[in-house]
């Protein structure tokens, strides 16, 4: 059984979640506990993770997607690794059900695409998981500088290596957090990238200075790696009047504003509501499935976020090729 209208209001969704790893078992928590909805199963080739989150919860557990939409679901969550998000999303959708994919889409905009263009065929709703566009500090940095001359925006994103290696680097794997969010702070799109990236002790890149104009004219920087021993997130914008700086893990925000010919200023701490932003952005996708309307980050917004992040590599190798010519013409 799939379902390719949108589902009889009057009953809960039935949703599953393939891929239970850190941030799969972050979903099916939140899926189990919200209204308007059933976790019917989870999914994972790793049967014994897949049986303690399954038996934690309440629900079935299965080994792939496959017997995942053999249940006749409305909706699925895609948490596998990225590699694995283009060839399961498509499946998904194939199957008629809704699906939100983590972030980013899939390990290249090409790919990306292909998902986008199979949802809007079959007409299923896709949502990207970049949820820090639900982090209430995120929200109260967007509405403090609303209206505003935006003049710079910079996002420091660091912390240890994870757990578990993907094979992607920091520039897909965080980076795409920021760029997604540059985007949507300045409502508008990323025209020009200077990145620099290392490989420092990683196979491939974990230490990462981008920087970025958009078409509006921002300037915007993202600090990034995996060789740092504490997490850190925030963000630090320039207006022509205020300078806001949001912590995102702590959900501090504060604005320093109404500068004075003799130096001074005022500062404020800025109400942040409080709301688990995993459970918003979920709510947000049921109800996208269920109106049949477009989610808050949609299918399209994730590949060009994940568009720039590939474009960041590549201007990266050629600028590396530039350089290693001209040593060698150098002798
Ligand atoms: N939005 C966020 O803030 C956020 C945070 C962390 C991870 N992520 C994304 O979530 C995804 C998973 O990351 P993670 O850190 O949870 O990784 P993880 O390694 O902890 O979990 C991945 C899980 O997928 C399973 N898996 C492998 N092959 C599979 C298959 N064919 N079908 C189903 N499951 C399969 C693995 O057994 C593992 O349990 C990645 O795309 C990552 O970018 C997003």
């Amino acid at each position: 059984m799939a379902h390719t209208a949108a589902p009889d209001r009057a009953r809960p969704l039935r949703v599953g979640v393939t891929g239970i790893g850190i941030m799969g078992s972050n979903h099916a928590r939140v899926l189990s506990a919200i209204g308007g909805a059933e976790l019917v199963a989870v999914a994972d080739p790793d049967q014994a993770q897949a049986q303690r989150v399954a038996s934690f919860l309440g629900c079935q557990a299965v080994g792939g997607h496959a017997d995942l939409l053999a249940l006749g679901l409305d909706a699925v969550v895609v948490a596998a690794p990225t590699h694995l998000h283009h060839p399961i999303a498509l499946d998904v959708i194939g199957a008629g059900c809704a699906v939100l994919v983590e972030k980013p889409i899939a390990s290249t905009a090409e790919e990306g695409r292909e998902i986008v263009a199979a949802a809007k065929a079959k007409g299923v709703t896709l949502m990207v998981g970049h949820v820090e566009r639900f982090n209430p500090a995120v929200r109260a940095v967007k509405d403090a500088i609303r209206g505003e001359n935006i003049l710079s925006v910079a996002f420091t994103r660091v912390g240890p290596f994870p757990p578990r290696m993907s094979n992607v680097g920091v520039v897909i794997d965080l980076a795409v957090h920021d760029i997604d969010l540059i985007r949507w702070i300045t409502d508008s799109e990323i025209v020009e990238v200077q990145p620099q990236t290392s490989a420092a002790l990683a196979e491939r890149e974990d230490i990462a200075l981008l920087q970025f104009r958009t078409a509006s004219g921002v300037l915007a920087h993202i600090n990034t790696n995996w060789l740092t021993p504490f997490k850190a997130r925030t963000v630090h914008v320039a207006t022509a009047k205020k300078y806001v700086i949001g912590d995102l893990l702590t959900r501090q925000v504060t604005e320093h504003f109404d500068y004075r010919p003799d130096g001074s200023y005022s500062t404020r701490h800025l109400p942040v509501a409080y709301a688990e932003p995993l459970r918003a952005e979920l709510e947000n996708f049921l109800s996208a499935v269920r109106a049949g309307v477009a989610p808050e980050v949609t299918g399209e917004q994730g590949v060009a976020s994940l568009d720039i992040a590939t474009s960041c590599l590549a201007e990266r190798a050629e600028a590396r090729a530039r350089s290693s010519r001209r040593r060698a013409a150098a002798g």
